[in-house]
């Protein structure tokens, strides 16, 4: 692959947005489109290339929009088509593209073909759910939602049967084993297709096939489903992207990339808590250990790879005793732990020490894939974790110090949310406008790194190999690519470190510090000695 034939999504940098979240134009305390979209050049000032908003559909927010109602449509607190339209040409008019979710695994049970198929067993909707007459079904499927739901079966009065939920009980699953399914969702991505969006985050899709005798995930014949959306895809959109949302171990998300014929992108869940955990111990080999058990994926497809998100962070994919650690080390409190995972953002997660934050973006940034920043998280913005579900992660954007954080003109008892305006986290200190001021903020470093980022496709594309896995307490990656090589050298611990690594392969070469521009020296013909503060890291490009 040449820098000029790379698909977009394989060197993009991704930002993911609530539009509830970001910016409210008509202030009634919610955010709505034109918010988001009066916040576009912001969005293109950070660097990023994408933007992948949150389901803006209509809704009864059993699961934050993830429980839609009409697919077709806008949630009337977001706005209108017109406004999500004219949203979807601002956005490419400043060269950004911009992804939205596409729920496919469930509906909300207000959706009217939820209504007509509990109401009316001679509907056509009726075999559109997965209804039975026992509960005693997919007993090998486990449960997502642990701290609310008892089963994945709820039995409706109406229809006098039990119908199938992965999720909350009002999200009842759609039946893929019934083709008029498939054929709406194909009609469903037509319609945002046609309006411009240059894509998908799939959410959900290990589930949409069940069968007796398996745990119901990541089924052939849920594969055969996904290929057909993809090459709907390909046959009559070229450059739209899709994006599986599959909280698996890699070597089982690599299905979902195909032959190339499945999805572009799966995030890459498992990475996430290793991150952490790395941070955590001051020690490199989680990061060895997960890469390690990283498949090579076909040419034209990426990994997505994040911090946190608009989730608990998702400890599914670590043993039982790693899961003991990090609650104990990120989540001590009781309220900040949420089914296997922990309700927290990521600066308090990192004690809001700017050096952590920056070296765990840094981390990401140093991986092969294609990062996600998410909102808030650039300028460090808090949590709280006294609010319902997963909602104290998803406080409205700290604009500035003015009321509201700048966020609404609504009276603050009318937001949909409070802003945080606790010690440290306050958005009188913690906000963008501060932030753009101040050369050395989270926000300008955070743009930083994605410049760098962008400006070396390496980072994206090229083989990673860990030199000095010995010395734990740094994590060291010589990136290649083509014949460009970089090398990626971060200090896990809170105490100087001093690496020395053989580089003679390239002696004589001279090291340039990515960040700052700055020479590093010049290579030895034996051992190359490198200095690194605590929690710092250096981006070295060899020259
Ligand atoms: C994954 C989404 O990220 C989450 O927010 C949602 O609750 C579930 N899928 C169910 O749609």
């Amino acid at each position: 692959m040449t820098q000029k034939n790379i698909p977009w999504y394989m060197n993009a940098v991704f930002y993911e947005v609530h539009i509830r979240a970001y910016c409210d134009s008509n202030n009634d305390g919610i955010g709505d489109i034109p918010g988001l979209i009066s916040k576009l050049d912001y969005i293109k000032n950070l660097g990023v290339d994408c933007i992948w908003i949150l389901p803006s559909y209509p809704s009864p927010l059993k699961d934050d929009g993830y429980d839609i109602a009409d697919y077709y449509g806008v949630h009337p607190d977001y706005g209108t088509l017109e406004d999500l339209q004219r949203l979807i040409n601002e956005a490419h008019q400043r060269g950004l593209r911009i992804i939205t979710d596409l729920v496919l695994n469930h509906t909300s049970d207000q959706h009217p073909w939820f209504q007509q198929s509990r109401s009316d067993p001679n509907s056509k909707y009726r075999d559109y759910y997965v209804w039975s007459e026992t509960d005693k079904k997919y007993q090998d499927a486990r449960i997502i939602f642990l701290d609310t739901e008892k089963s994945n079966w709820a039995f409706d009065e109406k229809a006098g049967l039990y119908f199938w939920h992965r999720f909350y009980t009002t999200q009842p699953d759609l039946n893929y084993d019934n083709p008029a399914v498939i054929e709406e969702m194909r009609q469903v991505m037509k319609f945002w297709l046609d309006m411009g969006i240059d894509g998908f985050r799939a959410d959900a899709v290990p589930y949409l096939i069940e069968r007796e005798g398996t745990n119901c995930e990541n089924l052939p014949e849920t594969h055969r489903i996904l290929k057909d959306f993809r090459s709907y895809l390909d046959k009559n959109y070229k450059g739209k992207i899709l994006l599986a949302e599959a909280n698996q171990w890699p070597q089982d998300v690599l299905p979902y990339f195909g032959d190339e014929d499945e999805f572009h992108m799966g995030f890459h869940f498992p990475v996430m808590p290793r991150i952490f955990m790395a941070l955590g111990k001051g020690d490199a080999s989680p990061i060895h250990w997960i890469m390690a058990q990283t498949p090579t994926i076909p040419d034209y497809t990426q990994w997505c790879i994040f911090l946190r998100n608009h989730d608990e962070l998702t400890l599914e994919m670590v043993t039982e005793e790693e899961r003991q650690w990090m609650w104990e080390q990120y989540a001590p409190d009781p309220r900040m732990r949420l089914n296997l995972g922990i309700r927290r953002r990521l600066a308090p997660l990192l004690d809001n020490d700017l050096r952590k934050i920056m070296l765990a973006n840094a981390l990401l940034f140093s991986l092969p894939g294609a990062p996600i920043v998410y909102y808030g998280d650039e300028i460090g913005m808090g949590d709280n974790i006294w609010l319902f579900d997963r909602n104290g992660v998803r406080t409205p954007m700290q604009w500035d110090e003015s009321d509201n954080a700048g966020f609404s003109s609504a009276e603050a008892d009318e937001l949909y949310a409070p802003v945080i305006d606790s010690n440290e986290f306050s958005y009188k200190t913690v906000n963008v406008a501060v932030q753009e001021k101040d050369p050395h903020s989270l926000l300008n470093q955070v743009r930083r790194l994605i410049e760098v980022r962008k400006a070396h496709p390496i980072f994206a594309l090229g083989e990673y190999e860990f030199l000095a896995k010995e010395h734990t307490q740094c994590l060291s990656i010589l990136r290649t690519h083509t014949n460009e090589q970089v090398l990626c050298l971060l200090n896990l611990t809170d105490m100087d470190q001093n690496l020395s690594l053989d580089l003679s392969k390239y002696a004589g070469k001279e090291l340039v510090d990515l960040m700052t521009g700055k020479s590093q020296g010049v290579i030895a013909e034996t051992t190359t000695f490198f200095q690194l503060d605590p929690f710092g890291f250096q981006w070295l490009f060899i020259k």
